[in-house]
């Protein structure tokens, strides 16, 4: 069955595609039945070093997502062909897109992947890796993603029902039956990734389910369900989170039904997961409606998804996934960093699969980078072609909320490698301008480093300082950033009371080697600026014991 429209590009672009796959297959010999466990070369894999710090290495290297993220209806053949170019000006280097079981799976068993083989084709052709989004279950804690044979027949694939016994638009964590048919269908679409993808590494991590949980109720209250309910609560999941025996609710009191569907819906997932993984195994992972807004009430955020107070329960329940992940679109500095504390967290690698556009998300991809040692962030809802029929935004461009982090991206880009190798070591930071902080001083490898933001004349925007500092080796430094200004003085305390520039280049690294644009020096290498178009600086110091500092500069002249 075919639903959507095929335009020519989209057609050559399969065409190339199919012939591709069998490239592929002939090459490998494709010797490996699926699911028997392929030896794919160099798979994306998440790791941890001696220091217990996370890496997500593609083709060995580690890697750091600098993404975009499509709007839901939006991965389509005919749509896509319009969002390349718009993914060029933002300069990503990976694009998260949805993939939908309704459309995966029109009649059960049989598949169509023909518009996932578009996008995985399109993303290689463009140089871009992909995040693929499972829309599987469970979509911002509804299913209306799970295909109509099943939603049409609640009396085999079983919901949920709210506290008053009313039937609602989620699917029954509890039924096997859901389960097994999500997980074959999963599986199915891991092994033609496999097949299509396994050698190239296209795609790279894989969403399971999207914003899990129920939408309003705070637990499945079905027959099947209930039953359970008054069951005692797993031994497996209270030797992990050291709870004596019990029922739900002797042991859990108030959080009792949010826990109890928290478990069954990690349980879900991650055997979705583990079904996928055993015919392909990439990295996976569970992003979060989160919790932390209004009320607080179970069910009017998803209820049992991977929120913040769930994530133990998740962690016990699903192991086959390699982390869980925040889609933040809270703009306040506070809020941003106390998320980023819950879930940037030992024992849970950190990404932001989505964020919120503009100024301040473009600081927050700073310090999700540098502060939290982010595998990668991906700004929602990159394209205008979505839903709001009011929209009337150029369509062929980005829009201008992006333009931040379209400088983010090209800026970072020139710097990634070596931000990704810094990442984890203790030797990376983030600064940038929040309201009323105009100046920010780190301290790291023995120097402390006073950083001013404001308002020079030849600036408009306010807000945009931003800055990665990492520390190369000794008395070495790599500043990559936008509007600001910076001064180094020796670490106080440590003998040495300032310090000399022995070279401040400007330039990019490129595949690993440091290409110089220009030095600065004389004069203007005491301004020490990072730019408003931005500015990558690899600076070396030497230490002195002159008494005579010299005032600290006024942070704009
Ligand atoms: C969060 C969801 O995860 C996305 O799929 C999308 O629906 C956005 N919200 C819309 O803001």
């Amino acid at each position: 069955m075919r639903t959507n429209v095929m335009t020519p590009a989209s057609l050559v672009i399969t065409a190339l595609f199919c012939a591709a796959s069998f490239l592929v297959k002939a090459q490998t010999g494709d010797k490996s039945s699926p699911g028997s466990g392929a030896k794919d070369n160099d798979l994306p894999v998440l790791v941890r070093t001696g220091s217990g710090a996370y890496r997500f290495l593609v083709d060995g290297k580690p890697f750091i997502a600098l993404g975009a993220q499509l709007w839901n209806s939006s991965d389509w053949p005919y749509i896509l062909e319009k969002e390349w170019p718009q993914l060029k000006e933002l300069h990503a280097n990976t694009l998260e897109a949805p993939v939908y079981w309704q459309n995966i799976e029109p009649q059960p068993g049989k598949y169509n992947f023909s518009e996932m083989d578009t996008l995985i084709m399109g993303a290689r052709l463009h140089g871009l890796r992909l995040v693929l989004l499972w829309f599987g279950s469970y979509k911002n804690g509804s299913s209306q993603y799970a295909p109509e044979w099943m939603l049409s027949r609640p009396e085999k694939y079983p919901r949920m029902r709210n506290a008053s016994g009313e039937e609602i638009q989620v699917l029954s964590a509890v039924s096997k039956v859901n389960r097994e048919a999500d997980k074959t269908v999963f599986a199915a679409v891991m092994r033609h990734i496999r097949e299509v993808d396994g050698r190239q590494h296209t795609v790279i991590l894989v969403q399971v389910e999207n914003e899990s949980g129920s939408l309003g109720t705070d637990r499945d209250y079905s027959e099947e369900a209930n039953a359970e309910f008054k069951k005692e609560a797993p031994p497996a999941l209270l030797r992990q989170l050291n709870k004596p025996a019990g029922s739900w609710e002797e042991v859990f009191g108030t959080q009792a039904a949010e826990t109890f569907n928290a478990w069954y819906i990690a349980s879900y997932v991650n055997e979705v997961a583990l079904a996928g993984q055993k015919e392909y195994a990439l990295p996976m992972y569970a992003n979060v409606w989160l919790r932390e807004h209004g009320f607080r009430r179970p069910g009017e955020y998803p209820s049992g998804g991977p929120v913040s107070t769930m994530l133990p329960v998740w962690k016990a329940a699903a192991p086959a996934l390699a982390f869980i992940s925040p889609d933040i679109y809270h703009s306040n500095f506070t809020v941003f960093s106390e998320l980023c504390g819950k879930y940037a967290i030992p024992g849970n690698a950190f990404f932001i699969p989505e964020l919120g556009k503009g100024t301040d998300f473009a600081r927050f991809e700073f310090y999700a980078l540098g502060n939290y040692d982010a595998l990668g962030v991906a700004v929602y809802g990159i394209d205008p072609f979505h839903a709001d029929p009011g929209d009337e935004r150029d369509k062929e461009h980005l829009d201008d909320k992006f333009s931040l982090m379209a400088d983010n991206y090209r800026l970072l880009q020139g710097a990634i490698d070596k931000i990704a190798e810094l990442q984890g070591t203790g030797r990376l930071r983030a600064v940038g301008e929040e309201p009323g902080r105009y100046e920010q001083l780190v301290t790291l490898g023995g120097y402390d480093i006073l950083f001013s933001f404001g308002v020079p004349a030849y600036r408009k925007k306010t807000g945009t300082g931003r800055a990665l500092i990492g520390h190369l080796g000794d008395d070495e430094f790599l500043i990559t950033g936008f509007d600001a200004r910076f001064q180094f003085r020796p670490q106080y305390g440590s003998g040495y009371s300032s310090s000399e520039y022995l070279l401040i280049e400007e330039g990019y690294y490129e595949k690993g080697q440091w290409v110089r644009k220009r030095i600065w020096n004389g004069d203007e290498a005491y301004h020490s600026t990072l730019t408003p178009d931005g500015t990558i600086l690899r600076i070396k110091l030497r230490k002195t014991k002159k008494t005579n500092t010299g005032p600290v500069k006024a942070n704009f002249e």
